[in-house]
């Protein structure tokens, strides 16, 4: 074994390391630099310690780093810049990115593909190189079309039969890819052809699917750029590149299946986009009945005198960025002898662990933080559940009403605890696009108004007590 070698599976090593502590919020920013670290280990023994099997060295070392400079400032000043709730266009952006230069290599490397080595028996190397072409340019497409979605900037885009296309299109492609794969050589322009019809392909794929879905969508686009990067391991034999690409690729479909787990969806509900909240095809109930508000002063005096209150954060807590006023105003119950705690709904939120990053920010220690089935019985006992900007994680249709589309999926049994405080801005439906019964409860109170703004209150009315 070589020092290039070595440094390869001390690379893997920190990956699969890496992706373990991320697994724990308390040990997630360590877990990342750690496969960071790893990452430019194995970059950097490539540049310098790589040789070809005719005894070259790398070479191009100017275009290389010139290259990783470029990319690197790109990366820190877009990270830097980009705010917590829009952490999934980030990804996706990034996503396509890489996908691209999967695509890119497989090309290249068609075009290297000695003619003489085209043969008519089935030629493995030439499936590898088409695959990473084909699986590249549908996840560039993809996730560029997703980001643009979930900036706004992209509207979803419905056309008639576009399943049928798309199948159509996916069943051309593959017998595109077989027709050189059996040994028939192939010109330059039938490998546009392949590359067009895959980012077609790509395109049709995302552009129906609801925005509010694109979430699971990206994770699925990520798992499809990590399977490609592997196939680029099998054609270099270059292990770090084939275990980072299935660890990619298979992390990226266990988030996609629990993501889909979590909200009582399938897959290809989701892909097909049979239900989504911006197709409306939500049929749950309407809810009538009276609502009752409650004032900032009364909070203040409830929560104040309240033995235990559990605080459940969801999307509007992360878009008014009020996770630190939500902090300051645990630390002055805490002080007053409350007990407080939070529940993280596994989807509360637009992304896999988004209450737990936010309120990670804020410094909410880890232990207060309690999931779903650790919560739930305790909300009897709960004095006071204060709702900051979530919705359908608290909706008990999803219990109760199997025509609503969000029936089967587990949900924070807030209903349970004597007092029930929900602060929001409006009325208005969350992600799912239906109404909430838990606001018409008897024992259910609004606090309307911007989270951050009511927190901010809510602090100041109980200093003053
Ligand atoms: P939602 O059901 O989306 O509800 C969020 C609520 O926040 C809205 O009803 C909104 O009401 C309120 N809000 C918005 N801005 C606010 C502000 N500035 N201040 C106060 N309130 C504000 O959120 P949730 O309960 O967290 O549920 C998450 C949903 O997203 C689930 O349906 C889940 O399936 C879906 N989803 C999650 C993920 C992941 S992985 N987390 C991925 C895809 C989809 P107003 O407009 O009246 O204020």
């Amino acid at each position: 074994m070589n020092i290039l070698e070595i440094s390869y599976l001390i690379s893997s090593v920190t990956f699969i390391l890496g992706l373990k502590m991320l697994s724990n919020p308390e040990s997630a920013r360590k877990g990342n630099l750690i496969a960071a670290a790893g990452m430019t280990l194995a970059i950097f023994t490539t540049i310098f310690l790589y040789v070809s099997p005719s005894g070259k060295p790398l070479g191009n070392i100017v275009w290389i780093f010139g290259g990783i400079a470029i990319g690197t400032l790109g990366g820190v000043l877009v990270a830097k810049k980009v705010q917590m709730t829009a952490m999934p266009q980030m990804v996706s952006l990034f996503n396509g990115l890489g996908a691209l230069c999967v695509a890119i290599i497989s090309f290249l490397e068609y075009l290297h593909f000695p003619a003489n080595n085209f043969s008519d028996s089935f030629n493995i190397k030439l499936l590898i190189i088409l695959s990473g072409l084909v699986i590249g340019s549908v996840s560039f497409s993809g996730s560029i079309i997703a980001y643009g979605k979930l900036e706004g900037k992209i509207k979803d885009f419905h056309f008639p039969a576009h399943q049928v296309i798309n199948l159509i299109f996916l069943l051309v492609i593959l017998i595109l890819i077989i027709i050189p794969v059996f040994g028939i050589n192939q010109s330059l322009s039938f490998l546009y052809l392949i590359s067009f019809l895959s980012i077609v392909y790509g395109l049709f794929f995302v552009f129906p699917i609801g925005g509010a879905d694109m979430p699971v969508v990206i994770s699925l686009l990520n798992s499809f750029t990590g399977i490609a990067a592997a196939l680029g391991g099998f054609l270099y034999d270059n292990q770090v590149m084939l275990t980072g690409g299935i660890l990619v690729g298979s992390s990226g479909t266990i988030l996609t299946i629990l993501m889909c787990k979590a909200m009582n969806r399938s897959l290809w509900n989701v892909v097909i986009g049979t239900w989504n909240s911006s197709s409306g095809n939500a049929t749950a109930k309407t809810q009538t009945g009276v609502i009752k508000e409650i004032s900032v002063q009364d909070t203040a005096v409830l929560m104040s005198y309240s033995k235990s209150v559990v605080i459940v954060p969801g999307y509007g807590l992360a878009v008014a960025q009020a996770q630190h006023t939500c902090k300051d105003l645990e630390q002055l119950l805490e002080d007053n002898g409350v007990d407080v705690k939070y529940a993280i709904h596994p989807v509360a939120g637009r992304m896999p662990g988004h209450m737990n990053v936010l309120l990670a920010e804020a410094d909410v220690s880890y232990d207060k933080l309690l999931e779903m089935d650790e919560i739930n019985p305790e909300f009897v006992k709960t004095d006071v559940v204060l709702i900051l900007g979530a919705n359908d994680v608290v909706n008990p249709a999803a219990l109760t009403d199997t025509s609503s589309p969000i029936y089967g999926m587990p949900i924070l049994e807030v209903i349970n605890a004597k007092n029930i405080i929900v602060n929001k801005r409006s009325m208005n439906a969350g992600y799912a696009g239906i109404d909430n019964e838990l606001f018409y409860n008897d024992k259910t109170k609004m606090l309307f108004g911007d989270a951050k703004k009511v927190l901010s209150q809510l602090v100041n009315e109980i200093k003053s007590l």
